[in-house]
């Protein structure tokens, strides 16, 4: 499909939000206004691309699954939606136009780097980022922690490709600008805005890899709706966030390598071993029910506390804390993920690795953050 004709499309889904009742002065979609225009008195937003489904184009409008990934560039997006210029200044840049399993550290220490900078302007009220979903928590989780400012950093995707008939990047852009520019969202985390729920950073996770309503917290709750397109918050996170934390990225090219160990049925510690052997600084360890490790495994991840790899019991069962177990497991040094899922786990290891290897100071981020 070409260009023009996606824009075409985008702006008739965009025509389509015109009578939502959250934009008060609804007025009829005309030219989209430039994405980088300034309109005096607003609240001033920054749209930072990275590409995923919400810039996704296929070939027809029944098309939701075979379909390329970051194909339309933060001009075409901010423009298919002019009613986010109704809310704030918005301003756009596009920092990586990818499918998200294809993010990668150097987009993050961009990401970051970018965030900080711009919310130590006065003038700039808050940060959205256009996402890819696969791997969108990851990327809200790393942010929670590196980024120094209590202003509004919000991340926004879509299940629908933007070509899609019924496609929700429109209606998830026009929430997640509304939540950059709204004061009670100061202080909350870094928080995710689709289909219409307010999700944080540190308790969201992906839970279906087709639906709209993928994005759930599962036992800890959404930190709020949109109600009437309007942000209601109901719940905080009690954990350590942005303007609390300790990390800090600035100058780093990389982070520490931490890889993740998917347990199962007759493990017998084969990339356990080949982890070790890779040279690894961590291992996550997705464990069976509340973090258990098999036998052989074990062995390995002893071995590998003994030689200064720090090794952190997580579980790949979807709810509930990982918390202390038979005793030889804290005796050989195992560390305990919590309620944070093996994914998310693996960041904060990488980051408390650039901080220290002492398991006890490990320990107590994992419990702080
Ligand atoms: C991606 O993560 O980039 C593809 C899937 C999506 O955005 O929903």
């Amino acid at each position: 499909m070409k260009i023009r004709q996606t824009f075409i499309a985008l702006a008739v889904t965009a025509a389509a939000l015109t009578a939502a009742p959250v934009l008060q002065a609804a007025e009829a979609p005309v030219a989209a206004p430039a994405a980088q225009t300034v309109k005096a008195g607003k609240p001033t937003v920054w749209i930072l691309a990275t590409g995923g489904t919400i810039a996704g184009v296929a070939a027809s409008a029944t098309e939701m699954t075979g379909y390329k990934a970051g194909s339309l560039g933060i001009d075409t997006l901010l423009a298919a939606v002019p009613q986010i210029h109704d809310i704030a200044d918005c301003r756009g840049e596009q920092i990586a136009n990818v499918a998200s399993p294809n993010i990668k550290v150097d987009t993050w220490l961009k990401l970051a780097g970018r965030i900080n900078e711009l919310l130590a302007k006065p003038e700039v009220n808050g940060v959205v980022i256009t996402h890819g979903t696969d791997t969108l928590e990851e990327t809200a989780w790393f942010l929670n922690l590196v980024v120094r400012s209590d202003k509004p950093v919000v991340i926004v995707g879509a299940m629908r490709p933007a070509t899609a008939i019924s496609a929700d990047g429109p209606v998830n852009l026009l929430n997640a600008v509304k939540l950059a520019s709204t004061p009670e969202a100061k202080g909350r985390g870094v928080m995710i805005a689709m289909n219409d729920v307010i999700n944080g950073a540190r308790d969201v996770q992906k839970t279906n890899t087709l639906r709209v309503d993928t994005f759930q917290s599962p036992e800890l709750g959404y930190l709020g709706y949109f109600e009437a397109g309007n942000p209601v918050f109901y719940r905080a996170s009690t954990r350590k966030h942005t303007s609390q934390t300790e990390f800090d990225v600035t100058g780093l090219k990389d982070l520490p390598p931490v890889v993740i160990l998917y347990s199962h049925v007759a493990d017998d510690g084969t990339l356990a071993k080949a982890a070790v052997a890779a040279g690894v600084k961590g291992i996550v360890h997705a464990g069976t029910g509340n973090g258990s490790v098999p036998d052989d495994v074990f062995k390995v991840l002893k071995g590998a506390v003994e030689q200064g790899i720090t090794v952190v019991r997580g579980a790949r069962v979807p709810n509930g804390p990982t918390i202390r177990s038979v005793a030889y497991f804290e005796e050989a040094g195992l560390l305990k993920a919590g309620t944070l899922n093996p994914q998310k786990a693996r960041i904060l290891l990488q980051l408390a690795l650039t901080k220290t290897s002492d398991p006890k100071e490990i320990q107590r981020m994992f419990d702080e953050y």
